[in-house]
C-alpha cells in the first residue's frame, strides 16, 4: 500500500500536502474548505497583532508560468486564527495543523509569539520571517543578525514547536551563513521558500499590480527550481532535528515528488491551488501515489532526501 502520510515533529499527518499561507486561508470559511478537502493540514494566512486591510488592488495576478502578488498581509488579526485552531484542536479526530504569524515590527512578533504561550494552543507555529510585500518593511530572514536576535529572545520564553518560513536564498555562502543560524535554535521545521520577491510582470506597457509600482512576489513555475534547490540545500545543511517543508511551484504529483527528494517532509501548493481550488489536493495526492506505486516506494522515507547526483 502506498501511503503519503508524514510527520513534523511530533505531529502526524496522513497526507503530506497542504496549502502555503496565503492561498485559501484568509477566514474560516476557506480553512474550513481546505480542511474538508483531501490535504492533509491546513496554515493559515499570516496573522498580524492587528488586522491588516493589505495593499490595494489589484494585488494578485496569474500569469502563464505562475503568479505575482503582493497582498500586504492582509489578515484578520491573528487571534482570530489562534481562535480557530485552538477550537480545531479541541476536536477529537482533527488534523492537526499551523498557525503562521508575525509582527510588523520584533516587539509585536514577542507579543504574539507571548500569547500563543500562554494560550491553549498546544500545536505548530510558522513564523513568517519572508513576506516581501510590507513597503518599508524588509524579508527578515535576508538578516541574518537581525534574525539571530529575534530567534535568541524567541527561545527565552517560547516552549511549543516553532518553525519559520524563509525566502529563497540564492549563493551557496547565503545557504551556509542560513543553516548556521537556524541550527543554533530548536526549531521544529524551516518552510522553503516564501515568493521570489519583488519580481517584475508587463503587460502591454503597464505592470499588472497596482502595489510597489508593480513589484511583487512570484510564485508558480517560475519559482520550482529555486524552491528545489533551497528545500535540497538545507536537508543538507540542517541539523536532522528540523525537518523541511518543501513550497513552490507544485501542480503535479511529479513535482511533490521532487520536493519528496529533495529533502522535503510537508509539501505546500500556493499558486496552483489558487488557480485550481482545494480539488487539487486530491488530483496531486493520486498522480503522487502512481508515481510512487510504479517506482515501488511505499512511503515517503523511501526516497525522501535520495537525490541522485552526476558523479
Ligand atoms: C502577502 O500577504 O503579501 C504575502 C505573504 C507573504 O509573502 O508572506
Amino acid at each position: 500500500m502506498v501511503s503519503t502520510a508524514t510527520q513534523i515533529g511530533d505531529f502526524h499527518f496522513d497526507n503530506c500536502l497542504m496549502n502555503a499561507a496565503g492561498v485559501y486561508c484568509m477566514t474560516r470559511e476557506e480553512l474550513a474548505e481546505v480542511d474538508a478537502s483531501a490535504a492533509g493540514s491546513f496554515v493559515t494566512k499570516t496573522g498580524t497583532l492587528a488586522a491588516r486591510a493589505g495593499n490595494p488592488e489589484p494585488r494578485y495576478v496569474d500569469t502563464d508560468l505562475g503568479s505575482i502578488n503582493s497582498m500586504g498581509l492582509p489578515n484578520q488579526g491573528f487571534q482570530y486564527y489562534l481562535e480557530y485552531v485552538t477550537e480545531l484542536q479541541n476536536q477529537p479526530g482533527s488534523k492537526h495543523h499551523i498557525l503562521s504569524l508575525v509582527g510588523l515590527s520584533p516587539d509585536e512578533t514577542h507579543t504574539i509569539l507571548k500569547t500563543v504561550q500562554a494560550s491553549d494552543y498546544e500545536g505548530l507555529v510558522e513564523l513568517n520571517l519572508s513576506c516581501p510585500n510590507v513597503p518599508g518593511k524588509p524579508q527578515i530572514a535576508y538578516d541574518f543578525e537581525m534574525t539571530t536576535e529575534i530567534l535568541t529572545e524567541v527561545f527565552t520564553y517560547y516552549t511549543k514547536p516553532l518553525g519559520v518560513k524563509l525566502p529563497p536564498y540564492f549563493d551557496i555562502v547565503h545557504f551556509d551563513q542560513a543553516a548556521e543560524v537556524f541550527n543554533q535554535f530548536p526549531l521544529v521545521f524551516v518552510n522553503c521558500i516564501n515568493s521570489i520577491g519583488n519580481g517584475l510582470v508587463i503587460d502591454d506597457e503597464s505592470v499588472v499590480i497596482k502595489p510597489k509600482q508593480g513589484f511583487g512576489g512570484l510564485g508558480g513555475d517560475y519559482v520550482k527550481p529555486t524552491a528545489l534547490a533551497n528545500v535540497h540545500a538545507f536537508y543538507q545543511r540542517l541539523k536532522p532535528s528540523i525537518q523541511i517543508i518543501g513550497t513552490g511551484g507544485v501542480r503535479t504529483g511529479r513535482d511533490a515528488f521532487e520536493h519528496i527528494l529533495c529533502g522535503a517532509s510537508m509539501v505546500q501548493i500556493g499558486t496552483a491551488l489558487q488557480q485550481e481550488g482545494p480539488a487539487i489536493f486530491e488530483r496531486v495526492t493520486a498522480e503522487l501515489q502512481a508515481i510512487m506505486a510504479e517506482k515501488g516506494y511505499e512511503t515517503l522515507e523511501d526516497f525522501r532526501g535520495k537525490l541522485n547526483y552526476i558523479d
